[in-house]
């Protein structure tokens, strides 16, 4: 697996980690078995970042994360989570990200993130938060999802001493607007975006056919698959790292293997111009 570096902190994170949306609350012990094997076998195949948050499956998703990685010493797994932001009041936020902590069974997490905006809610209060959870060592990285350049900017203002140093937004082949519009910002400052849902959230169903027809020859040429194609284009872009989720092993491998897929800067820009028309 390929790794990169995390902004400018010096830490190194795999470019392909893990997603965990979908692990669903009141399901058979079969179920959550089968969600534990395939993050497993991502870990041993390098995707050592484990993206998770309080909103899935209602703390679920955390919980099974936490029992995945209890079996790895600390340092060999990347836990990133998310405050949902509905919380109002300062010390239900602390209280949330110390649930999500509880539920991890962990005494940090590598990195914690705001999951949106909430425009009822002061920026502000959300990063006195993260800079104490930073301080506290709660955190060791801290960042925000779903911000736009200017949200992200105005954020970090309110930092005092701490710097975002990830965005995680919804970048895939199919919805490109964050890497056109915006990567050169990210690029200029080094903070490191997380593309989520690599694979549209369904695996890439309903793309548009001039797309899906350049992906295919591609991926021909790669000797690869469409969805491994979608996401080497994703960490073939300076800068950027990607958490696609599976719970079959065959598609695990698949993905982790995506990370030795080099593009040419023509592949490259054949999926960004079609992406354009
Ligand atoms: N910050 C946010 O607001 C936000 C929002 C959405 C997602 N996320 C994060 O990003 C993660 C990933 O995004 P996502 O869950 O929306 O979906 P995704 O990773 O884009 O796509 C998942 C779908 O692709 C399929 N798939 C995975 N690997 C495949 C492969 N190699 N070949 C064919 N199909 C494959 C999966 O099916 P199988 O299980 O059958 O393989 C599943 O149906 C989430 O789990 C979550 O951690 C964050």
């Amino acid at each position: 697996m390929r790794l990169t570096e995390l902004d400018k902190t010096g830490e190194k994170i795999p470019v392909i980690g893990q997603g965990t949306w979908g692990i669903q609350a009141g399901k058979s012990k079969d179920y959550y078995e089968h969600w534990k094997k395939s993050l497993t076998h991502g870990i041993k195949l390098g995707m050592t970042h484990i993206d998770t948050a309080e909103a899935y499956g209602l703390g679920t998703s955390e919980r099974i994360v936490g029992e995945v990685v209890a079996k790895y010493d600390r340092d060999e797994v990347f836990v990133t989570s998310k405050l949902l932001p509905t919380h109002f009041r300062y010390s239900q936020m602390k209280k949330a990200a110390e649930k999500s902590l509880e539920r991890l069974g962990l005494k940090y997490f590598d990195m914690y993130l705001i999951h949106f905006p909430n425009p009822f809610i002061p920026i502000k209060r959300n990063m006195r938060l993260l800079e104490e959870l930073l301080a506290e060592g709660k955190t060791r990285y801290i960042g925000v999802s779903n911000f736009s350049v200017k949200k992200f900017q105005k954020a970090q203002e309110c930092l005092k001493k701490a710097e975002l140093v990830n965005n995680q937004l919804r970048i895939n082949v199919g919805y490109q607007k964050h890497i056109i519009n915006n990567i050169s910002f990210y690029q200029k400052h080094g903070i490191t975006l997380t593309a989520f849902s690599p694979l549209g959230h369904r695996g890439l169903k309903n793309l548009d056919l001039e797309l899906m027809e350049k992906l295919e020859k591609i991926a021909e040429r790669h000797n690869a698959t469409i969805h491994q194609i979608a996401i080497a284009w994703l960490i073939n872009i300076n800068g950027v790292i990607t958490i696609p989720k599976s719970s079959q092993l065959n598609h695990v491998e698949a993905n982790a293997l995506a990370s030795e897929i080099v593009l040419s800067s023509k592949e490259m820009n054949l999926i960004t111009q079609s992406y354009m028309k």
